[in-house]
């Protein structure tokens, strides 16, 4: 049995997980540094950093304790690398290649994004290569053919803000707290989808790619207005997320022979609007429709050890001098 242990500090969650080669989840823990954050409405980069020195050594731990396991019994070390709030990725990083040199074991340099990518192979080892992946999360929104560990085409992206951030922007307008994807979609389920007219940048044209800013903008002057409440607005907000990713999505379905299911990961891929509208899309093309259970959507650990197996049966491992990267695209 190959053992993986998986570190992410990428962003504002610590996390350090156990799996196995076959997919089996030995231990995951997960610390959130959400409060140290609410007060600023964002994630702020150097508590984040500081966080993540105090917690991860104890989450490492804290795993292989629930796992009844020593680092001796470790196979491999997989740490997040990039991208990401360069601070968070030093530490897991640094922590790793420690980890790695003093256990003697091989260490596999984990893409973030690739962590999301593979994450829906761990909760359904039936999916195939290739698939169409949608990854929307706080920094991402992208259409990707995922062909295999290390084997990305990109099909679109976003052409300024991505669909979390703009969830995470609305809600700081509307006061509804922090983190934002969550606080909305909450507030969306009392209101009204159809209350405010909202633009869909982009959809139905021929352009593959996404854009939220102009929609941002109308929900600030929506919500100025004072002319509706915040409900309907969140609830209006999510409906023209919704409409843009299906659009897109649809899109690049007709452009994808040969590939085995319509996959979302990331964190937006927690919502339950959005997920309901591309198990709609799938049925549409007959494919099957494949998104991780909620907390492997956000970030954490498990995909980032479960990305670290794929790519070590792969023969990809890396070398103890690979740097720390902000910006690492697929
Ligand atoms: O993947 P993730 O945990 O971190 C990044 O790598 O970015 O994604 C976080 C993003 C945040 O923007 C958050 O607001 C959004 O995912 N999110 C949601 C929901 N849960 C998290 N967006 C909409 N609805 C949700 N339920
Ligand atoms: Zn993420």
């Amino acid at each position: 049995m190959t053992i993986i242990l998986g570190l992410e500090s990428s962003c504002d969650e610590t996390a350090a997980a156990l799996v196995t080669a076959e997919g089996k989840i030995l231990a995951h823990r997960l610390a959130t540094q959400e409060d140290a954050h609410r007060p600023y409405g964002g994630v702020v980069p150097e508590i984040a950093a500081r966080a993540h020195v105090e917690a991860l050594a104890p989450l490492v731990e804290a795993a292989l304790a629930d796992a009844e396991l020593t680092l001796g019994d470790v196979d491999v070390i997989a740490a997040t690398a990039g991208p990401g709030l360069i601070g968070g990725v030093m530490v897991g990083l640094v922590t790793g290649k420690a980890l790695a040199h003093a256990a003697g074991k091989p260490l596999v340099a984990v893409n973030h994004l690739e962590g999301h990518a593979l994450s829906p192979r761990l909760a359904d080892p039936s999916l195939q290569f290739p698939y169409l992946l949608l990854l929307v999360s706080g920094g991402h929104c992208q259409l990707l053919h995922v062909r295999g560990p290390g084997d990305y085409a990109r099909l679109a992206t976003t052409i300024d803000d991505a669909a979390g951030e703009a969830f995470d922007k609305t809600a700081k307008l509307l006061g509804l707290g922090f983190p934002g994807g969550p606080a909305v979609e909450k507030a969306a389920a009392k209101g009204n989808p159809r209350a405010v007219p909202l633009p869909r940048p982009l959809l139905g044209t021929d352009d593959p790619h996404f854009s939220f800013a102009g929609l941002k903008s109308a929900v600030m002057r929506a919500a100025q207005s004072g002319q509706y409440n915040s409900e309907d607005i969140a609830a209006s907000f999510q409906q023209a997320v919704v409409d843009c990713l299906i659009d897109r999505t649809r899109r690049a379905l007709k452009a994808s022979p040969g590939i085995t299911a319509l996959v979302v990961a990331g964190g937006v891929a927690a919502n339950q609007a959005v997920r309901g509208a591309l198990t709609a899309l799938a049925g549409e093309f007959d494919l099957p429709f494949v998104a991780p259970p909620l907390w492997l959507c956000t970030d954490n650990a498990a995909m980032i050890a479960w990305a670290g197996a794929e790519r070590y049966a792969a023969g990809l491992v890396d070398d103890l001098s690979i740097p720390a990267r902000p910006r690492w695209p697929l």
